[in-house]
């Protein structure tokens, strides 16, 4: 076994073969491959005393470390000394509107004095603020942006992520900003879904019906055409599109072949739950304001719950997604950072989770189910992210802690060590 920078010095040829070993804990998710549901959700398939073998970028040994620590393949690797430390799947943030040029601190001042988030945008800041900084920034800017933004997720333990359009609300700037995600090449892979019914473009604020009809007849089919997104989201809210509306969108977006995802529920509840569920999106994201009748209708469908807590925090209210109902219900629930200028600029997993056992009462378990394969499913890709398994992509999380439960436990610290995308390091504390 050869410590990581001692193959060149020794002289021996380069393997491609890694030994992550001394773990206190692997945390392999391991189970069904799909969204895992109410009790389903503390099961984290933890083993102890093991090591995982990884050759070419993928793994192809997690278990007892006896018996892979002799295997020939293994006693050629590079060694990753994880000793004292747990190893995680990559993390999976399954809803982001991470492509942003600009914080909005006007906004955020605002809101300290007292405004709330629905007043600030209906006064022309919100997120209509950051569609006239994105009006102004030219695609390379927009790449930058992206690029930052996935390097501060990658920072806190984020190897896949969604990013939603959705600030641009025109077809050539919406597809813009889907180009631009598909452009970027940073540490996490991208997932981007159109949100091009975001919010009313002010020139559309007369006739909203008019400016939907051209998200449905002119955008969705380009991106469709272009294969620019795989998504198709929609903000149904009081302030934004209603449910009527929404209806229109999925029927658009479903004929065009994008999976179904919808901002739910999140000031008030105005049928978009009962339209997901109808519709058989892939996921319904927020929350906050459903009632009972719509959280047992989600529990008894396919539809994953996504829940963003930090929204609710940085946004300075005491109403969070019904979490632990949903959970006992049977729900699937997963949750994402929500990572925006507005209303959630924390780039953390680790915090969301923090937030999920404090003010949600989920457990440290269903928490690292939700920021997993939970969100992996949310974003189609049970398959590919989300566990760690022979065969599968060697994305991988080292946290310094002794126990996986301490990772929402040490509340606003950034325990990440290392993180690995297939195979190879793309983060790591302190520097590269
Ligand atoms: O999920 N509420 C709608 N969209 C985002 C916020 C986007 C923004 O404020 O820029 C959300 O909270
Ligand atoms: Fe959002």
């Amino acid at each position: 076994m050869r410590r990581a920078n001692e193959s060149t010095r020794l002289g021996v040829r380069p393997s491609n073969a890694l030994l992550v070993r001394g773990a206190r804990q692997i945390v392999t998710m391991r189970g069904p491959v799909r969204a895992r549901r109410g009790a389903e959700m503390s099961q984290t398939g933890i083993v102890t005393g093991a090591a995982m073998l990884v050759e070419n970028g993928r793994i192809t040994q997690v278990g007892p470390a006896s018996r892979i620590e002799n295997l020939t393949q293994a006693k050629r690797a590079v060694e990753v000394d994880a000793s004292g430390c747990v190893v995680v799947p990559g993390l999976v943030d399954c809803h982001t509107h991470l492509l942003f040029p600009a914080p909005r601190l006007q906004d955020y001042e605002k809101r300290i004095g007292g405004a709330t988030y629905e007043e600030i945008a209906a006064s022309g800041g919100g997120i209509l603020s950051t569609v006239r900084a994105v009006r102004c920034s030219t695609a390379a800017g927009l790449e930058a942006a992206a690029a930052r933004s996935l390097e501060l997720m990658a920072s806190h333990g984020t190897l896949l992520a969604e990013a939603k359009s959705g600030y641009g609300l025109e077809t050539g700037l919406e597809l813009r900003l889907l180009r631009a995600l598909h452009r970027v090449s940073g540490p996490a892979e991208v997932v981007p879904t159109c949100l091009g019914a975001h919010a009313i473009p002010p020139e559309w604020k007369q006739d909203p019906d008019g400016y939907l009809a051209g998200v449905c007849a002119e955008l969705l089919p380009e991106v469709a055409r272009h294969k620019l997104a795989e998504f198709a989201d929609i903000y149904c809210d009081s302030a934004a599109f209603s449910a009527e509306q929404s209806a229109r969108y999925f029927d658009a977006a479903t004929r065009l072949g994008f999976g179904l995802k919808i901002h739910a529920s999140q000031f008030s509840s105005i049928g978009a739950v009962e339209l997901a569920v109808t519709w058989g999106a892939v996921s319904a994201d927020h929350l906050e304001a459903i009632e009972e009748a719509d959280a047992e209708l989600l529990a008894r469908s396919g539809t994953i719950a996504v829940l963003l807590p930090a929204s609710v925090l940085h946004l300075g209210l005491n109403r969070y997604a019904p979490a632990r109902k949903l959970i006992d219900l049977g729900a699937a629930v997963a949750l994402a950072t929500d990572f925006n200028p507005g209303s959630s600029p924390t780039p953390s997993l680790p915090l969301v989770m923090s937030l999920a056992c404090a003010q949600m009462r989920m457990s440290p378990a269903e928490a690292m189910t939700a920021v997993t394969v939970n969100a992996a499913a949310a974003l189609r890709r049970a398959e590919s992210a989300g566990m760690l398994e022979s065969g599968r992509a060697a994305d991988f999380c080292i946290f310094n802690v002794q126990d996986y439960r301490e990772i929402p436990y040490y509340l606003g610290a950034n325990l990440l060590r290392t993180a690995y995308r297939a195979g190879g390091p793309v983060f790591h504390q302190g520097g590269m």
